[in-house]
């Protein structure tokens, strides 16, 4: 177990590069399974999260290439993210373990294709995770609409159609990502016409869209709330590599991060139209945004001004980015009303920020913060992913010393965080821990 010791007062200057999407990644992976062949994704970010599906694949029968080996040394090479090939045999396993699914919650992606592709497929139910109760009826009710039979058995959802899947209507109550994702991947093979109303918008959805048209789906509507689908009998592999959209979480992380110690960073890769509420938000608090074709360059030159934020779907404000600004309120002139409508327990981590000195108040899925003038450094634990970031960025601005420990959440996400932050100006390292218990 690892923490992280960052020191607070740092101003961020300089140019750092931005890699591709984890939450796209993770699922071109699993579209990869839709077709026999070798499938190669460039931009891959250097994460864990991406060693586990790797891992899960390799137990369905495909070989999977990183170009770099899991672990510490992941931390160094190129800032845009790296190469994936992954060659998938004629007939996938169909098996995805709990021991798996459990650390790698995105795994439940692999349901919609290999149902597609084997008429079956036995996924362990993933469970709940620290941000909260996530369902999955969406994608059960689903993948049902297009004649799948799907039961819960010892843990394990098993799905199963053995005739093939058939096209049907779907309406979903909520423009769910991951049901979004599962229907799609199995909508693709299905015999004749799927339509997805309410379906997801995110820009990693008309990423999964593209690298499926490239292998020969038939998609019409890709980053609107309506999927058209034409099912046809066979897909093959991409005929050239796929490069990963950027991520949008990863971009919006530096533009909090300059906004919060009065830096100056530029964003090279990061797509300001995929952020433009929160690049807003940064504005109205006082930054500078610039954007242009290859990145965007965020600027402040004083304590920043609290802005009230509200989750929502894409394209609404992102529950990725919600710990970020909260960390960034809670030291900006004013009270702040962050309201998260995604995740139930996302708020767990304030009771951490609170440990650096934040004032913050919450009551169901509001929160109030009052901006303090100072943090003070403190120990800290990352409860999930985006929580750690959130940690890191406080960090940043606080009085002192502050650890974060429990990295592994951070290492799941953010590829090369220390070594893109330090090259900014912060003074942060990864040591052991003393203390990892939980
Ligand atoms: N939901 C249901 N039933 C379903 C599906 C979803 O009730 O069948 C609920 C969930 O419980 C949650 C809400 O709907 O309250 C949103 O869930 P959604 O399905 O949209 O999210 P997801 O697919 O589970 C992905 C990302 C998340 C990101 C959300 C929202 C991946 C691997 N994960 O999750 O990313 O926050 O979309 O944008 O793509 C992260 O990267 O830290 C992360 C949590």
């Amino acid at each position: 177990m690892e923490r992280f010791k960052v020191a607070g007062g740092a101003r961020l200057a300089g140019e750092i590069a931005v890699c591709g999407a984890k939450n796209s990644a993770l699922k071109l992976m699993a579209v990869a399974l839709l077709a026999e062949g070798r499938t190669e994704l460039h931009g891959v970010p250097r994460i864990l999260d991406v060693e586990l599906m790797a891992e899960l694949l390799r137990r369905l029968g495909c070989d999977v290439e990183l170009d770099w080996t899991p672990g510490p040394e992941r931390e160094e090479g190129p800032q845009e993210g790296s190469t994936l090939v992954i060659d998938v045999p004629a007939a996938p396993g169909t098996e995805a373990d709990y021991d798996l699914v459990r650390r790698l919650r995105a795994s439940i992606c692999v349901l919609g294709p290999l149902l597609a592709r084997r008429g079956e497929a036995k996924v362990s139910y993933p469970g709940g995770d620290a941000i909260g109760s996530r369902g999955l009826d969406m994608h059960i009710d689903g993948l049902e609409r297009l004649g799948a039979t799907i039961s819960q058995e010892h843990g394990f959802l098993v799905a199963s159609a053995p005739g093939g899947l058939t096209g049907g209507s779907i309406l979903l109550d909520f423009p769910s990502v991951g049901a979004t994702e599962n229907i799609l991947m199995a909508a693709v093979l299905a015999r004749g016409t799927t339509v997805i109303e309410n379906a997801a918008r995110e820009p990693e959805i008309v990423d999964i869209c593209a690298l499926l048209g490239a292998m020969g789906a038939k998609i019409d509507g890709a980053g609107s709330s309506t999927l058209v689908i034409e099912g046809v009998d066979e897909l093959r592999p991409a005929p050239s590599p796929h490069r990963v959209v950027s991520d949008r979480i990863v971009a919006g992380m530096f533009a909090v991060a300059a906004t919060m110690t009065r830096g100056d960073v530029r964003v090279a890769g990061g797509r300001a139209g995929h952020l433009e509420i929160a690049l807003d938000k940064l504005t109205q608090a006082g930054a500078t945004v610039v954007s242009d074709e290859s990145g965007f360059r965020v600027s402040m030159d004083r304590r920043p001004k609290a802005v009230d934020i509200i989750t929502l779907p894409y394209p609404g404000f992102a529950t990725d980015l919600q710990p970020l600004f909260a960390a960034m309120n809670s030291i900006a002139e004013g009270t702040s009303m962050v309201t998260e409508n995604l995740f139930d327990a996302r708020f767990v981590f304030l009771q951490e920020l609170a440990r650096l000195g934040a004032s913050v108040r919450t009551e169901g899925h509001h929160a109030i913060v009052r901006g303090v003038e100072r943090l003070s450094g403190a120990p800290v634990r990352a409860t999930d992913i985006r929580a750690g970031a959130g940690l890191v960025l406080a960090g940043l601005v606080a009085d002192g010393y502050t650890t974060v420990s429990d990295v592994r959440h951070i290492d799941r996400g953010y590829q090369g965080l220390v070594t893109q932050l330090r090259s900014l100006g912060a003074t942060i390292e990864r040591e052991p821990d003393p203390d990892p218990y939980p």
